[in-house]
């Protein structure tokens, strides 16, 4: 059938503009839900011209195998979406930008195997390398993000390093580098050149992401979905897919743009993250060595702080999630704006577990977008803030980043919630954040601790203000 190759291509056109249109999208909460589904329907789209043009091709695997795949596949991916907690969502995700990574390997080494690349429109020498490079990375993304993914849910503790680790990280870049340019030489034949490739980057993939800790996974997050679009996009150019060498290459860029975003929020330079392992926790104390005591108060007795307070700012976190207190947190946002304080909410570039992770539930509990202000635009506000409520932010505003450069918090932003006249935390304990640096603005004595669960303890504090 030969209008199915022009029609193939004029799809995967609509396609392409359809991501690149809901990429736009994305860019504001507002629009994001309508931008979410023009990616959607693109993606479809790509799909379905994909399933017509390997039907009318007769390519090497019988549609029907492909239809049982992606049923099969939309199946798994149905349940785990369904049954995900909303605070298992960012592990969720970096496993999902894992499997993007391992499949576009597995797809380009099929392809490899499966067809002659002295065929190929790129010519052999160019489709092995295409095929090599999809190996490496698709390979290091994958492993790389289940290392992320057991860092995230606490199953790999502390951040494991040794001296001369980058020289190792250094030695097996350069054996991808040479296996691939052997396989190059051999014509795409040497299963074991194969083999030790996909070897290799199993292992670069792990030893790049462990010794990366305290707060700085967020970058490292970031570049993993960014790699799992750049193996997607060498994957296209294998398959001679424009639809996937454009997602890919679009997916690449948005996380390259997002690491940078992250760096910056972390004050670091993509380098010192990669390669400089920070700071082990310290106490993050006073440097003192005495033992100091936290006051913990009664939700009625922190309730009294918001009397005739004007200025109010609230700072989610991680424990927020945890505790999916956002809908309560937006019930009393309202209350204490009913008795006449302005409200505003501080958004930590880094907060949470994942990307814009503050904006997302606080977006789902209906918080209008204009209250939610961004670290440099609300920290000059804190010297007016006559409460500043924190609901399980630990890290982000913790000063030991100001006042221990060395440590692994050492340089960070973070929010100066401490100029606060009155700081009222929300958290179960005085454990420490993800960093595992000691806050000492617990110990303040402007701080009152409220101890317990985010959500039952915001349910009293509404309570008693109400009472007020
Ligand atoms: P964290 O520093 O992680 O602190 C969260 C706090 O929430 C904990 O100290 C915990 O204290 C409290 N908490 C947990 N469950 C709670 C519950 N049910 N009710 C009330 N409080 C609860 O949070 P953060 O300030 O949002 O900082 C985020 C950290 O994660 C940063 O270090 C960041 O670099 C890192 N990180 C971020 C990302 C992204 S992309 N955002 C990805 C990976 C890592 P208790 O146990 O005492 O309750």
């Amino acid at each position: 059938m030969q209008w199915i190759d022009p029609a193939a291509e004029v799809g995967y056109l609509v396609a392409a503009a359809l991501f690149i249109f809901g990429l736009k999208k994305l860019s504001s909460p507002r629009t994001a839900v309508f931008g979410n589904q023009l990616g959607a329907l693109g993606m479809f789209l790509a799909v379905v011209v994909t399933l017509a043009k390997i039907g009318a091709d007769d390519g090497i695997l019988g549609g029907w195998l492909i239809v049982c795949g992606v049923l099969l596949g939309s199946l798994i991916g149905a349940i785990m979406a369904r049954r995900v907690q909303m605070t298992g969502m960012p592990e969720l995700v970096a496993l999902f930008n894992g499997f993007g990574g391992g499949g576009s390997a597995l797809v380009a080494l099929s392809e490899l195997f499966g067809s002659e690349p002295a065929a190929s429109r790129l010519g052999a020498n160019v489709f092995i390398l295409a095929a090599g490079a999809s190996a490496v990375i698709g390979w290091v993304t994958l492993t790389g993000s289940v290392v992320a993914m057991l860092k995230l849910n606490g199953t790999i503790r502390g951040n494991p390093s040794f001296p001369g680790l980058n020289l190792v990280k250094a030695g097996l870049l350069l054996a991808a580098a040479v296996l691939t340019w052997l396989l190059i030489r051999s014509g795409g034949e040497g299963v074991a050149l194969i083999a030790g490739i996909s070897l290799v980057a199993a292992i670069l993939g792990v030893i790049f992401v462990v010794p990366i800790g305290g707060a700085d996974m967020p970058v490292v997050i970031s570049f993993l979905n960014s790699l799992s679009g750049v193996a997607a996009a060498t994957t296209g150019f294998v398959v001679d897919n424009n639809a996937l060498i454009i997602s890919g290459a679009l997916v690449g860029a948005a996380g390259l743009i997002l690491t940078g975003i992250m760096c910056k929020a972390m004050n670091r330079t993509f380098t010192e993250v990669m390669f400089k392992a920070y700071g082990q926790a310290g106490d993050g104390g006073d440097g003192s060595g005495e033992k100091r005591t936290a006051r913990g108060y009664e939700a009625e007795e922190a309730a009294l702080a918001f009397d005739g307070a004007r200025n109010v700012i609230i700072v989610p976190g991680y424990g927020m999630a945890v505790s999916q207190s956002q809908h309560v947190v937006r019930e009393l946002a309202e209350e204490l704006e009913r008795r006449g304080s302005n409200v505003r909410f501080a958004i930590h570039p880094v907060a949470g577990r994942m990307p814009g992770h503050m904006n997302v539930l606080l977006a789902e509990a209906n918080v209008p977008y204009e209250q939610l202000v961004e670290l440099d635009d609300i920290n000059p506000s804190f010297g007016e803030c006559d409460v500043c409520l924190v609901v399980g932010a630990n890290d982000t505003i913790n000063p030991a980043a100001k006042t221990d450069p060395g440590g692994p918090l050492g340089g960070m932003p973070v929010l100066d919630v401490e100029k606060a006249r009155t700081v009222i935390i929300v958290k179960r304990s005085l454990s420490p954040g993800y960093a595992g640096v000691d806050n000492d603005l617990f110990y303040r004595p402007t701080t009152m601790m409220l101890f317990g669960d985010g959500k039952a303890k915001l349910t009293e504090l509404l309570a008693a203000v109400k009472d007020l």
